[in-house]
């Protein structure tokens, strides 16, 4: 990645000067209860690095996808007392965006202290379509660090979209690549220049539309293509078989159908299931063929046979990339598909190979099963974001830090 880093901004010295960072500090909730923390803890290693630098901290982020306006539920407040401890500083969290709250706070700062925003989202300029609008806002972010102020883009979950924070205050700041987007760039580098084969893939999750793009950009590169969890069934129903009450994407089918056809010999698909009467964590749960789905019954996790399979595939691998659970680990009975496809993975690393865990749901999954984190060579904090790099496509934010 041809772009200034975090150590150009730093040799450069950041002592008194305010350096707006923007983060992805977007961590699962469970009212005001952090579930997974991955996201800040990530995050973290830059802030403290201009923090103990002595820069004047702005941090901005979003959080879920509130709709334009200040609303409480997606207030940052838990995450500013969750990077605050895991900072071991105070972070003062303002009460607006880029409001009266947030100059005054930033003009109060000394060197070293860190402010955290309110949710950027709050402001529908942040995510609008019209660059304009966008512009104003990045410009009123200039406006909180300051005329020898800089930005440092740090927020790898968020670098695919073409949003204020993101993107067009880039434009206007000196701009620097952050710990956290320049260690993710070199991990989704290595899978696409420099993989040992075998290559496998693992992609789960429930929506198909969401994965088949990179499964058009990765099964002709890699040796194997494993699928499971929720997407998996669409890919059941092209086969013209029945899936009863699990989810499917009736517009995909064939679509799935074209990729089974296609890449026959590198799609795997699970042979066994593990199937519900409800969707919740105490139904009835019992493990068929996947020709055996009875009518009002749906498929929440893949079955042993599926696990043993894959595992065997996966423990062989010299490099593995695995984006999406197997099945609903959220709940114990159907969590086991997930762990299992894991723990090969694990044993895959422990034997050597390159293991990428591409964020979002997978990397939860990893925490919430109590799966050692070591046990990977890279946990993602990127789902959407490494997936649309593996497709190829460029994105907006790594592309804006390179002029
Ligand atoms: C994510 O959760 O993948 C990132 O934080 C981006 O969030 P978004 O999909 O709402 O843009």
């Amino acid at each position: 990645m041809a772009v200034q880093t975090l150590k150009d901004l730093l040799d450069a010295g950041v002592e008194g000067r305010a350096v707006l960072v923007r983060s992805d500090l977007n961590v699962p909730l469970d009212g005001p209860n952090i579930t997974d923390p991955g996201r800040i803890i990530a995050s973290a290693p830059t802030l403290k690095a201009l923090a103990e630098a002595g820069a004047k901290v702005i941090v901005t982020a979003h959080l879920g996808r509130p709709k334009g306006e200040p609303d409480p539920q997606f207030s940052l407040a838990p995450v500013a007392a969750k990077l605050a401890d895991v900072l071991g500083r105070n972070v003062q969290l303002a009460g607006d965006v880029v409001g009266q709250d947030a100059l005054a706070r930033s003009e109060g700062l000394t060197d070293g202290d860190v402010l955290l925003l309110e949710n950027i989202r709050f402001d529908p300029r942040e995510t609008s379509k019209d660059e304009a609008e966008r512009t104003k806002l990045a410009k009123a972010l200039v406006e909180l660090v300051g005329d020898d102020g800089a930005f440092v883009s740090d927020g790898f979950g968020v670098v695919h979209r073409a949003q204020a924070s993101v993107y067009d205050v880039a434009k206007l700041l000196p701009h620097y690549a952050g710990n956290l987007v320049a260690a993710e760039v070199d991990v989704l580098e290595k899978l696409t220049d420099d993989a040992q084969r075998p290559y496998a893939v693992v992609l789960g999750g429930s929506k198909v539309s969401d994965k088949l793009a990179v499964i058009e950009a990765l099964a002709p590169r890699v040796d194997t293509l494993v699928i499971g969890g929720g997407m998996f069934y669409t890919f059941l129903a092209a086969q013209g078989v029945s899936v009863g009450n699990s989810l499917c994407e009736e517009s995909m089918i064939d679509t799935c159908k074209d990729l089974l056809d296609r890449y026959a010999d590198v799609l795997h698909i699970p042979h066994d299931v593990v199937i519900a009467d409800s969707f919740s964590a105490d139904a009835e749960a019992k493990t068929v063929a996947v020709l055996d789905i009875p009518d009002g019954w749906m498929g929440l996790d893949i079955g042993p046979e599926s696990v043993e399979r894959f595992g065997a595939i996966l423990r062989g691998a010299k490099t593995v990339f695995w984006n999406g659970p197997m099945g609903v680990f959220e709940f114990e009975k159907f969590a086991a598909g997930t762990k299992g496809v894991a723990e090969a993975i694990v044993e895959a690393t422990g034997k050597g190979a390159f293991s990428v865990v591409g964020g979002g749901d997978s990397a939860a999954a990893v925490r919430q099963l109590g799966l050692p984190e070591d046990g990977f060579s890279h946990i993602s904090t990127g789902g959407g974001a490494s997936l649309e790099y593996l497709e190829g496509k460029q994105l907006p934010g790594i592309a804006v830090l390179e002029d």
